[in-house]
């Protein structure tokens, strides 16, 4: 594992002082219409960049507007019940992101009046603002002389100065942090130069097989293009395999109602509400075996498909099965499908099962 110091110094030194200039240009006659960009006050941009880790952009935007028409402000967030602030989020996945904005925004009101401070420093002290989102918010809504380094701008430094470093590693974040903080611009430029990197690793300096050099206003000065060796970079070790679970899904119906649970307080998915289900892949006489062991009283059980679902570190394979009960047992929460899509947020995990309760 690399230290600080065996990193490729002169890499991180070696980026040419006109990228800046030719990136903005190109970042203002290119960059796609996006609504936090038309109005990026510090909440919008918290908002949008939050929303913007892990998930599409075009996955983001029917979220967003969603999301700010429910809460347009910081302290409306702030007085949210969390369960209206996670039924927003149902979909976008992490649900921690969602617990972590109503936090941030409760302390935001309480320390700040309200507005988010335009310090780097301070924001990073927010419930779920880290080093990238301190740094966006810093530069795109205030103007300060802050980068904000995510994949796509790690890419795009490792391969414009041809650095060598393993970016899965914190230290190659930390230095490419700093080389670019070091000559980093202020004001509008600061906020368009974030954006800019992030935006030329999205459309045109591609993962993979895809870079379209042929369209990028940096290739003059790309090391690495002029080695003949885009795809070399950028340098990243293997992530550790995940672990693949099985499970077995219930739903559980009861006159027309069906059964809900909340989630245990800790771990994955943690607190949020969920459809029945145990570890293992069971066949359906075990499955039905498992549930009158519950104290459910079966009166059919019907396979409803197999389905999986991918976390950062685990996978869930699952296999469904519909069940009718004779009575609603206790434990559970029984809701009909219209209830359970007007108020109950489920993850992502569960959509192929949820979707199976309106069938
Ligand atoms: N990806 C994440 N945040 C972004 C932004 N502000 N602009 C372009 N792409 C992004």
């Amino acid at each position: 594992m690399p230290r600080q110091n065996d990193l490729a110094k002169t890499a991180y030194d070696s980026l040419p002082p006109q990228a800046f200039s030719l990136l903005l240009a190109w970042y203002r006659a290119h960059k796609r219409a996006m609504p936090w960009r038309e109005d990026p006050t510090p909440y919008h941009v918290w908002i949008s960049e939050i929303m913007l880790q892990q998930t599409r952009i075009e996955a983001v935007l029917p979220y967003y507007e969603r999301f700010l028409a429910a809460f347009p402000t910081v302290q409306s967030l702030a007085e949210a019940e969390e369960d209206r602030v996670l039924k927003a989020w149902e979909g976008l996945g992490y649900y921690s992101r969602a617990r972590n904005l109503k936090k941030a925004a409760k302390e935001i009101v309480q320390t700040y009046g309200g507005t988010l401070p335009d310090s780097a420093a301070q924001l990073r002290k927010l419930p779920g603002i880290g080093d990238y989102t301190a740094g966006a918010i810093a530069s795109i809504a205030y103007g300060k002389s802050e980068p904000a380094v995510d994949g796509n701008v790690l890419r795009v430094f490792t391969r414009l100065t041809a650095c060598k470093d393993d970016i899965m590693q914190p230290a190659t974040r930390r230095a490419v942090t700093e080389s670019l903080r070091s000559i980093y611009p202020t004001g509008r430029d600061a906020g368009d130069l974030t954006q800019g990197i992030m935006e030329l690793g999205e459309t045109v300096c591609l993962p993979n097989a895809l870079p379209r050099c042929a369209e990028c206003p940096l290739a003059s000065l790309c090391l690495a293009y002029r080695e003949n060796a885009v795809l070399q970079y950028p340098v990243k070790s293997p992530k550790k395999e995940r672990r693949v679970l099985q499970k077995t899904v219930f739903l559980l119906s009861e006159s027309g109602r069906f059964a809900l649970r909340k989630r245990q307080e800790k771990g994955l998915l943690a607190g949020l509400w969920e459809l029945p289900n145990t570890e293992g892949r069971l066949s359906p006489e075990e499955a039905a075996a498992f549930l009158q062991k519950e104290g459910l009283r079966v009166l059919s059980i019907a396979p409803c498909g197999e389905a999986k679902h991918i976390f950062t570190h685990v996978e869930w394979q699952m296999i469904g099965y519909r069940v009718e009960c004779a009575a609603p047992q206790n434990g559970f929460l029984w809701k009909t499908a219209a209830e359970i899509a007007e108020g109950y947020a489920i993850p992502t995990a569960f959509a192929f099962y949820k979707k199976r309760l309106t069938e």
